[in-house]
């Protein structure tokens, strides 16, 4: 086994978003050092100002586009050498159900939350492979395995071909020390869930999840943790629900 996570190097995707916020939080608690990716730019050098200086390096990109990740992971390189860790985390909701779902914006939502991660990871693997140790985390979600309870159907597509995607990197990396998994959360105190509810929609959701509550994002980025750490290295093509009892399987 390699030494603990403190030295590593981190790629988090969706970095200025709620969940990659506090993903980066805790990678930096740990001592590593973050490459933050978003398509947000504005957003990512005033959160970066937050953060301790040095330790993190924004790369501001589309990773719907494929020239735009490469063109950002050969300034990565460049800076930081290369990347331990990859948090796939950047996402985005559609809660249209079929008929309803547009030819763009299906297009749009796989190429963000699918062949984001494929151009991504395809780019990191080498050095990954090279070194003999490589961790990538995938944020899917609980509409993979329900068919979207709110969310829909392109975006609970989405999500559940992250999780075939998981599978299939997770048997090719096995070999090479890479570890591949998933988080299936549900219901995060996010504006990508609180933004869409009324108050009482809010209540009777509340009412339903076994634990009646949201999931907090920093519990999000403690299972980004485990699963990040030298100790995790036994488990790969797992997807981790985190859904307060909503779904078990
Ligand atoms: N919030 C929840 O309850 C919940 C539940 C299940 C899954 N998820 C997943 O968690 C992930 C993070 O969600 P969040 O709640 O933090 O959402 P968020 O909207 O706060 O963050 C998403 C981030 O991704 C970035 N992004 C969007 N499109 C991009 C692109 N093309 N290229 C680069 N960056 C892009 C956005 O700018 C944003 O900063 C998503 O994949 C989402 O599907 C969230």
């Amino acid at each position: 086994m390699q030494n603990s996570t403190e030295s590593k190097i981190a790629l988090v995707t969706g970095a200025a978003g709620v969940l990659g916020i506090a993903v980066t939080k805790a990678f930096l608690d740990k001592g590593m050092h973050v490459v933050l990716m978003d398509i947000d730019q504005a957003r990512l050098q005033l959160i970066q100002g937050d953060y301790p200086e040095g330790k993190t390096t924004a790369a501001a990109c589309n990773i719907a586009d494929p020239e735009d990740v490469s063109r950002a992971f050969t300034g990565i390189k460049e800076a930081v050498g290369h990347i331990d860790i990859l948090v796939n985390n950047a996402g985005i909701l559609s809660n249209n159900k079929v008929e309803a779902t547009s030819v763009e914006e299906w297009v749009k939502v796989m190429s963000v939350n699918l062949n984001g991660i494929f151009y991504i990871s395809k780019l990191v693997i080498p050095g990954m492979k090279k070194r003999g140790w490589g961790r990538i985390i995938n944020t899917s979600s609980l509409a993979a395995k329900t068919g979207g309870i709110t969310a829909g159907t392109a975006y609970s597509t989405s999500k559940g071909a992250v999780n075939s995607l998981t599978f299939s990197l997770a048997a090719e990396l096995a070999e090479y020390g890479i570890t591949v998994n998933s988080i299936a959360p549900a219901y995060v105190r996010t504006p990508m869930v609180t933004a869409q509810l009324s108050k009482s929609q809010r209540q009777e959701l509340l009412k339903k999840i076994p634990v009646h509550r949201l999931c907090e994002p920093e519990e999000f980025a403690h299972v980004v943790c485990f699963l990040a750490d030298d100790m995790a290295g036994f488990i790969t093509g797992e997807v981790i629900d985190q859904n307060g009892g909503l779904h078990f399987d």
